[in-house]
């Protein structure tokens, strides 16, 4: 497959598969359920919900827990990771890059986390189109945050990580978007540690004169 970036390459080969072996969901998913349920308990009637960047499904087994009935959606572009995916239930996984992602699709929620640090900066105000416009309602994002733009090695690997304001970005070009909750989850935490992701809930705040 040819992707537009190095930075897909790398997540569709080798690195994405060991990745996707690291990162079981026994050990994943319990923190995954405390971070989201106190991201959804400041929403209302989520019914479909697509994940970009979603690997193994650790946030959406989490979500599946939270809210039985919610249809799901996801964007992989790991093949190993996405047969992990497949055995979830009523989830539909599209199999490409969130770059070459194009649907006229609405879910009441797009969600990314620890996946807007891995795109090519140059490609981000397109994956900010995406999300906004494949959002009903709430855009989740969780991701380091960093007030400037600033690039970090990562596993040793250079153009591979990049710490920004993600969501003041989307909220800058995107001017219905309303800060509902945001927070931070930390390594150290005793009973639920995960990386230290900075988490944003935005909300639509005009979508009837836009529906
Ligand atoms: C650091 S992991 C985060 C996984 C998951 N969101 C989580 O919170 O556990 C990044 C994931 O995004 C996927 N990914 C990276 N770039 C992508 C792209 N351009 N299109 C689709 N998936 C991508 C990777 O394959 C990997 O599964």
């Amino acid at each position: 497959m040819k992707y537009k970036t190095e930075q897909e390459d790398f997540w569709a080969g080798e690195f994405g598969v060991e990745y996707s072996k690291r990162n079981s969901r026994e050990v994943t998913v319990a923190p995954n359920i405390r971070l989201f349920s106190r991201i959804f308990e400041r929403t209302q009637g989520i019914t479909s919900l697509i994940e970009f960047g979603s690997n193994i499904g650790s946030n959406l087994t989490a979500i599946r827990s939270l809210l039985p009935r919610v249809d799901l959606a996801a964007i992989e572009i790991n093949e190993f990771a996405r047969e992990e995916l497949a055995k979830i239930e009523a989830c539909q996984v599209y199999a490409e890059s969130i770059l070459s992602y194009s649907s006229e699709k609405k879910y009441d929620m797009t969600l990314v986390k620890g996946v807007l640090i891995h795109i090519n900066p140059d490609e981000l105000q397109s994956v900010y189109r995406k999300l906004y416009d494949s959002s009903r309602r709430y855009i989740c994002i969780a991701e380091y945050y960093n007030p400037r733009p600033v690039e970090v090695v990562y596993r040793g690997h250079e153009r591979r990580l990049f710490k920004r304001d993600f969501a003041g970005e989307i909220m800058d070009r995107f001017d219905d978007l309303a800060l509902i909750d945001y927070g931070f989850i930390y390594h150290r935490d005793p009973v639920f540690p995960q990386d230290d992701l900075t988490w944003f809930l935005l909300e639509k705040q005009d979508r009837k004169s836009k529906a």
